[in-house]
């Protein structure tokens, strides 16, 4: 596949095009200087719902996890009624195995804002809370020090540009999180930024109708609005020359996506490719190849939620197919976890499961005893425990939560039931391997109850 110049990532000099270590904060100044924020002065001269419609025609893909089309989504707002409107921009980032907007927020925090002022002309939408993982403290002070710099030039406020163009003021405000993984799903983010527990909602209504503080609200991932300006500075026909059609007649994969890889390669570290690159690739041209010339064994495809690519898929290709094609969930966040020949599959499973049952919010039944109990069947059969039955009962409950089964409130549940059911299906040796035949015979350890128990 050939590799086209970084677009996100032009001014953050990463692998094959520069040294990560030359990396440093772009400013506001620096960014304009390099074209920054023309995106901006480009789109104001647009009617608002031209935007909207250049973004659909696009098809830019949610870049958060879910791969939904960003301006047919922009496109279910009500028309502006005089009353607030909102933009949240999710910079949670807590899914295992991914740190891509991080690398945004790091150094280039204008072509985030910038996204962000054209997502809020092309919505009509007044405010934009830009919602940080707690975790992110370092990034969080570039973002706020990255605000201020908007303010001051602009950009943002009663003063900024796009009051005087677009006849309304935009206000940005940070808000960092405290450390749960459900705040990033997107109605769990509302609740946290209205300062309740970050309890998803049922849906409908969706955001766009009826989401923060009762408003039309459009949720948003850091890197799907680093990508807008470039589309609206470069245009459509550019924009569908990177990335891939869909090869199964689904929707097109266009684009770069920044890829997260970590786990045992010689090189972990983001790495921006075109949407479909095969994982190999990846891995040998990025990545330096295989950690200590180790023989792949399988990967999370983008995030543990996404379920595991075996043995046989290391040529999966990195596109929003990937999940029809290779059964798991989909493409994820992009962002993936290698693992070598070596690799005991049955504890990457117990570690999943112990991330679920720790993050679930505890709102839906399935999830809530569910992720308890696939923890605990986990565990057993790890330490040799378990029984074949074990490993049916496993993969039955895993594939009775979720949003696809119909019994939950978030798709939380989903992520486990993915992760786990893959990872049991394409590894199913090494359970097996670990547990022992099932025996309907009573022993006497069962019949053991404490008030039978002779004094
Ligand atoms: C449990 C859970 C966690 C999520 N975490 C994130 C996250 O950290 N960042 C993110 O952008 N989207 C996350 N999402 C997806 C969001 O709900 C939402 O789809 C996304 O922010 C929409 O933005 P996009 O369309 O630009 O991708 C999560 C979803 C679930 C179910
Ligand atoms: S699926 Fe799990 S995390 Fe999502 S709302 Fe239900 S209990 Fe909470």
């Amino acid at each position: 596949m050939p590799v086209t110049q970084p677009i996100l990532t032009k001014r953050i000099p990463t692998s094959p095009w520069g040294d990560p270590k030359t990396r440093k904060i772009v400013s506001i100044d620096e960014y304009m200087a390099t074209g920054g924020y023309q995106a901006l002065e480009k789109s104001l001269d647009m009617k608002p719902a031209d935007v909207v419609s250049l973004i659909k025609d696009a098809n830019l893909r949610g870049r958060g996890g879910a791969g939904f089309s960003c301006g047919l989504k922009w496109s279910f707002l009500p028309p502006p009624d005089g009353g607030r409107r909102y933009l949240c921009v999710n910079c949670d980032e807590a899914e295992p195995g991914t740190f891509k907007d991080r690398l945004l927020c790091d150094y280039d925090p204008h072509l985030i804002l910038e996204g962000i002022a054209i997502a809020c002309h092309a919505c009509q939408l007044d405010t934009a809370y830009f919602f940080i993982r707690g975790e992110y403290h370092h990034q969080a002070k570039v973002v706020e020090k990255a605000i201020q710099e908007a303010y001051a030039k602009g950009i943002f406020g009663k003063q900024g540009l796009l009051n005087r163009k677009s006849t309304f003021a935009v206000e940005c405000y940070l808000h960092r999180g405290a450390g749960a993984y459900i705040c990033g799903e997107e109605t769990g983010l509302l609740e946290a930024i209205e300062g309740r527990r970050g309890w998803p909602r049922l849906k409908p209504p969706f955001p766009a109708v009826k989401g923060l503080f009762g408003r039309p609200t459009i949720v948003n991932n850091v890197e799907t609005l680093a990508s807008v300006g470039p589309i609206v500075e470069h245009g459509l026909a550019w924009w569908k020359s990177l990335g891939c059609e869909s090869s199964i007649g689904g929707a097109p994969s266009y684009g770069h996506k920044l890829m997260g890889v970590s786990g045992h390669v010689n090189r972990p570290g983001v790495y921006e490719c075109d949407l479909g690159i095969p994982l190999r690739e990846l891995v040998d041209k990025y990545c330096g190849g295989m950690r200590g010339g180790k023989k792949f064994k399988g990967a999370i495809a983008g995030g543990v939620s996404m379920g595991i690519l075996g043995t046989d898929q290391f040529d999966a290709g990195m596109d929003f197919d990937i999940g029809r094609k290779f059964d798991v969930m989909g493409l994820g966040t992009a962002c993936p976890t290698v693992f070598d020949e070596d690799t005991d599959m049955v504890a990457v499973a117990r570690n999943i499961a112990r991330f679920f049952k720790n993050e679930s919010c505890g709102q839906c039944t399935p999830c809530r005893e569910g992720a308890g109990w696939i923890y605990k069947l986990i565990s057993r059969i790890e330490t040799g425990d378990g029984t074949t039955k074990d490993l049916d009962l496993l993969l039955e409950i895993a594939g009775s939560m979720g949003l696809t089964a119909g019994t939950t409130i978030c798709g939380l549940a989903d992520g486990n039931n993915w992760a786990i059911r893959t990872i049991v299906n394409k590894f199913r040796g090494e359970f097996e391997a670990r547990v022992r035949p099932y025996s309907v015979a009573v022993t006497p350890v069962a019949l053991k109850l404490p008030h039978m128990v002779a004094r």
